[in-house]
């Protein structure tokens, strides 16, 4: 009989999640060298190729737990000396079936779905045989706890992509993870990968790092991973290898303690407060220490239970699956067939932004990259800036040498726009005037074929504008990156009054091709994120100008765990290039978009940075910027800026600059880290009812 029925009825389990891709779990025997036996592998396989990876909802897991079942009966009747786990091609398992998760309507449920993958999981650990995960490939979420619950686990050196990415998206790693992976590698590495990389942009681990953490007791090359593992399994079993595990540093209570106490400053840092689920994690892995297997397990479910139901977890999944899809698939894109081929580019501009687009367009499409300036010294800090970041590439390991030396040679640079001849794409990165733009166009219109793409990659200046006067204003579109480039995956693709069909579609090929999430926006003031940073930006420094001290100012948006506060954000965009923008949007909405007295007089001061290497802001900066008779509440500066964005977000979907509300959300998401625990901004404002305070309606329906 089934063990399914522990958990509950399976007709009813399989029933409840009618749309699930059920990953099948199909078990065959395997000789092991060495007269070491037969080991029963299973296969995780959910029938289609690496670009659907193998998930677990309901189904799933009953027909894992089907398999153990086999299994198990073969091992009390002393058929197999060990069992073992391992993927399809180029994935082990990637955890939870996301959108069967999104849909559980009970506390109950969601209890269920934690105890189900409990009971199944926990019996790979339990067996009367030894058990291995050979980790092939990439593993998330379930499919690391499901490696977690065996007794010894091989991962590939070639594995992309092993995460616990539970906590980014509002849940915890409930199936074992918390429990198991803390008493394996210790709690601080344990948090490092629980807590630590999941709220920094979901960080992923490669094999190698995944093995050095201790997450598998051995590594081997992906050629022939698997063979070399049932060996080590066969040896491992014989005796001849024995596996010793470090035992973490800290297993004293007090030092367990600290660890958690180091992580749970990190999760601070960086959320205060704003999203349940790191949290919910630090208190189990605290907890793991002194916990049978039984407690530990028991209050994951509940755990996981509780936040399945909370808002955080609907706004991740709701984030994910944007990133996912419309990320991939920009409403409004004309044709795709229309796109032309992109065999050359020429990128103007030599400086920071330009450099970063030269070394991006050499590694993904991997064609002749000329980049140009106004002299020779500008030119050759570019192209040394890409040169030497491709030779970091090499020594990371990331690129093989001769990729490289392939690389190395495909950017060049020149003073003369001559060389663009031939290309079939060109961006301009110069300096943000428009008379600089025009001069620039004009010149390398004279050298290029006419069906030749100039992009642009300007801020704030107009599109359209940019194109009058040229002979082709058809082939001129935005193509707007943020800094940094290879962090952030955002291009906002403008759409001038005369850009063609033809040419956007090339720009998104190309978007597409440099691994970019392209969101189509209409030629207007600043295009989304820059607009409703400004806005925001605006509110805040607008509360400091009438008197706000400047630390309330700072810490007033903290309860919502962005990324960084505003003065941060300020540095970072660069206080004359925020002005700038200011400038540029007072001229066009002056009512909404003040330009800051303090700000202003601070850029002229010549004051580059706000904050101190210490990461305190510098006490020149909080002087100038401080004074005035009308301060404000934390409270009140929040609710003011969050208002603001409301605002511009409603007259932005009135002025159709996107399509929808959802792709301003990916607009924030991709392109200003806005967090996943709160959805997407629109989402977020809704839920919060500040859309319908300050607008009169919802963004989005309820
Ligand atoms: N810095 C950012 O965070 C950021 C982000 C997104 C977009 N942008 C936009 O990118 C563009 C460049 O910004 P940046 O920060 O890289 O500036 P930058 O000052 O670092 O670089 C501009 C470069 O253009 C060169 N240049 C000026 N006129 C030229 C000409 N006629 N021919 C050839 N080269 C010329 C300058 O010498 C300089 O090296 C601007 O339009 C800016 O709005 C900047």
């Amino acid at each position: 009989m089934s063990s399914s029925t522990e958990f509950g009825n399976p007709a009813e389990i399989r029933a409840a999640s009618p749309d699930e891709v059920v990953t099948h779990a199909y078990v065959r025997d395997v000789d092991l060298p060495d007269g070491a036996g037969t080991l029963a592998l299973i296969t995780l396989d959910n029938g289609f190729d690496h670009t659907k990876p193998s998930t677990f909802g309901p189904a799933s897991l009953l027909e894992i737990s089907d398999a153990i079942d086999v299994v198990a009966g073969r091992a009390q009747r002393g058929e197999i000396t060990a069992a073992g786990v391992t993927g399809k091609p180029f994935i082990f398992a990637v955890g939870a079936d996301l959108k069967g998760v999104g849909l559980i309507g009970s506390w109950d449920a969601a209890r269920a779905i934690g105890r189900l993958g409990h009971a199944v999981f926990r019996r790979l650990g339990e067996l009367a045989v030894p058990t291995f995960a050979f980790v092939n490939g990439a593993a998330m979420g379930g499919g690391v706890e499901i490696a977690l619950h065996c007794t010894y686990r091989t991962i590939s050196s070639g594995v992309p992509a092993v995460a616990l990415p539970e906590c980014f998206l509002g849940l915890v790693p409930g199936w074992g993870g918390t429990y198991l992976l803390p008493r394996l590698i210790g709690p601080s590495k344990a948090l490092k990968v629980i807590v630590e990389n999941a709220l920094s942009q979901n960080r992923m681990l490669r094999g190698p790092q995944a093995f050095e953490l201790g997450l598998a007791d051995a590594m081997f090359e992906p050629a022939d991973f698997l063979e070399e593992s049932l060996r080590w399994a066969a040896r491992v079993l014989t005796g001849e290898v024995t596996v010793e595990r470090v035992p973490a540093p800290e297993n004293s209570a007090e030092d367990w303690d600290a660890a958690v106490a180091a992580a749970r400053f990190f999760t601070d840092g960086k959320l205060h407060g704003a999203a349940p689920a790191p949290y919910r994690a630090l208190d189990l892995v605290a907890a793991a220490r002194d916990r049978t297997r039984d407690e530990g397990f028991a209050a994951e479910d509940k755990a996981l239970a509780d936040l399945i139901m909370s808002d955080e977890l609907r706004a991740g999944i709701y984030a994910f699956d944007l990133t996912q899809k419309r990320a991939r698939h920009p409403a409004g894109a004309p044709d795709k067939a229309l796109a032309r081929p992109v065999t050359k580019v020429g990128v103007v501009g030599a400086g920071l932004m330009a450099a970063q687009i030269g070394l991006l367009f050499a590694r993904q499409l991997e064609v002749p990259v000329v980049l140009t300036d106004l002299d020779q010294a500008r030119i050759d800090s570019g192209v040394g800036y890409v040169h030497a970041e491709i030779a970091k590439l090499a020594g990371r390991q990331r690129i093989s040498a001769d990729q490289a030396s392939r690389l190395t040679g495909l950017v060049t640079g020149s003073l003369s726009k001559d060389e663009f001849a031939g290309a079939d794409l060109v961006i301009e990165a110069v300096f943000e005037e428009m008379t600089v733009k025009h001069k620039v166009f004009a010149e390398v219109e004279a050298v290029v074929g006419p069906e030749c793409v100039l992009a642009t990659n300007t801020s704030s200046l107009s599109v359209s504008a940019m194109a009058s006067g040229l002979a082709h204003p058809e082939r001129v579109v935005g193509f707007h990156f943020f800094n940094p480039v290879a962090v952030l995956p955002l291009v906002e693709v403008v759409r001038g009054d005369a850009t063609d069909d033809a040419t956007l579609a090339t720009a998104l090929a190309v978007g597409k091709k440099l691994k970019k999430s392209c969101v189509l926006v209409r030629d207007a003031p600043a295009f989304v994120v820059n607009r409703l940073l400004t806005r925001f930006l605006g509110e805040i420094t607008a509360a400091v100008d009438e008197g706000t001290p400047v630390d309330v100012a700072e810490h007033a948006p903290d309860p919502l765990g962005l990324p960084m506060t505003p003065f941060l954000l300020l540095q970072l965009v660069g206080p004359a290039i925020a002005l700038h923008v200011a400038e540029t949007l007072h001229a066009a909405f002056p009512d909404r978009f003040p330009v800051s007295p303090k700000l202003r007089a601070l850029v002229e001061s010549g004051q580059t940075a706000v904050y101190g290497p210490d990461f305190t802001m510098d006490p020149e900066v909080v002087a100038a910027l401080s004074g005035g008779d009308r301060p404000s509440t934390a409270e009140q500066v929040r609710e003011r800026a969050l208002a603001g964005l409301a605002e511009e977000i409603r007259l932005m979907l009135d002025e159709d600059v996107v399509a929808a509300p959802e792709d301003i959300d990916l607009c924030m998401i991709m392109g200003a880290g806005w967090p996943f625990h709160l959805g997407g901004i629109t989402p977020y404002l809704d839920r919060a009812g500040i859309a319908e305070k300050v607008t009169g309606s919802r963004f989005r329906p309820a």
